[in-house]
């Protein structure tokens, strides 16, 4: 492991991301809690379908998707664990390592009154060769910049770090990411969808060195706010599946 200063360096003024393995029994954890809520959710908007999707689980689920409003249903919401899984996924290994890298971590989640309440973890999921499921090129800071919520704001003396970690994924078919991003400017444009501004970015003015990460689970990534990064396409034969968090953590006077 390197030293906290060396982590630190990497997200500020190198790398801007880098990668921490996760042990078999964090991974299958948290594939349990995910495929739980998974089929929570369905249960309860889709009483019949339960059965179905039970059986051929979270992986197989692109084969039974046109019985479901895809995107109307898998919105952010409905993907967000509850507050008793987060705290299960906070006693892992892998999130004991976050706190020796990071100190003390606070998670990104909705706003109750003056303090943060409930710790917000979210899943995603991605169909196989599905190129409206994914999300192209962008800086999470955009979505914070762009949408002023105050759950949004990190605490004073606190950076956004982002945590992405692959629950189901074939290699290479999951995170890209633009190294060194984080320390430059780029412009873009925006659009309302559903009822959010969301950026849209106009990759072919920059000349950008994209990479594709391996992506396996047991691999997690951590990367700086204002990093470019997007997803692949999956032209795996699985459903992809992901876990993500937004950290505020202490990245100066370290
Ligand atoms: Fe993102």
């Amino acid at each position: 492991m390197l030293n906290n200063k060396e982590y630190y360096k990497i997200l500020n003024k190198k790398e801007g991301y880098f990668i921490i393995n996760i042990t078999n029994l964090d991974l299958n954890t948290m594939r349990n809690l995910v495929e739980k809520h998974y089929i929570k959710k369905i249960e309860k908007n889709y009483p019949a379908l339960k059965n179905i999707f039970k059986e051929n689980k979270i992986i197989n689920y692109h084969k039974n998707s046109d019985k479901i409003d895809h995107s109307k249903f898998w919105v952010k919401k409905t993907r967000i664990l509850s507050k008793k899984d987060v705290e299960k996924i906070k006693k892992l290994q892998f999130f004991k390592t976050l706190e020796k890298i990071f100190g003390p971590i606070l998670i990104s989640g909705t706003f109750d009154g003056e303090k943060i309440g409930h710790e917000e973890m979210y899943w995603r999921i991605v169909r196989p060769n599905q190129n409206t499921d994914r999300a192209s090129l962008h800086a999470d800071k955009w979505f914070w910049d762009l949408n002023e919520r105050k759950d949004f704001i990190p605490p004073k003396n606190k950076e956004r770090i982002k945590v992405w970690i692959p629950l189901h994924c074939s290699k290479y078919m999951g995170l890209k990411i633009v190294p060194f991003s984080q320390l430059k400017e780029f412009d873009y444009q925006t659009e309302i969808r559903q009822g959010i501004r969301k950026p849209i970015f106009d990759t072919s003015k920059y000349n950008l060195k994209v990479d594709s990460l391996d992506s396996l689970p047991t691999t997690a990534v951590i990367f700086h706010d204002n990093v470019l990064h997007g997803a692949a396409l999956n032209e795996g034969e699985a459903t992809r599946i992901s876990l993500e968090f937004t950290m505020f953590v202490n990245l100066t006077n370290n």
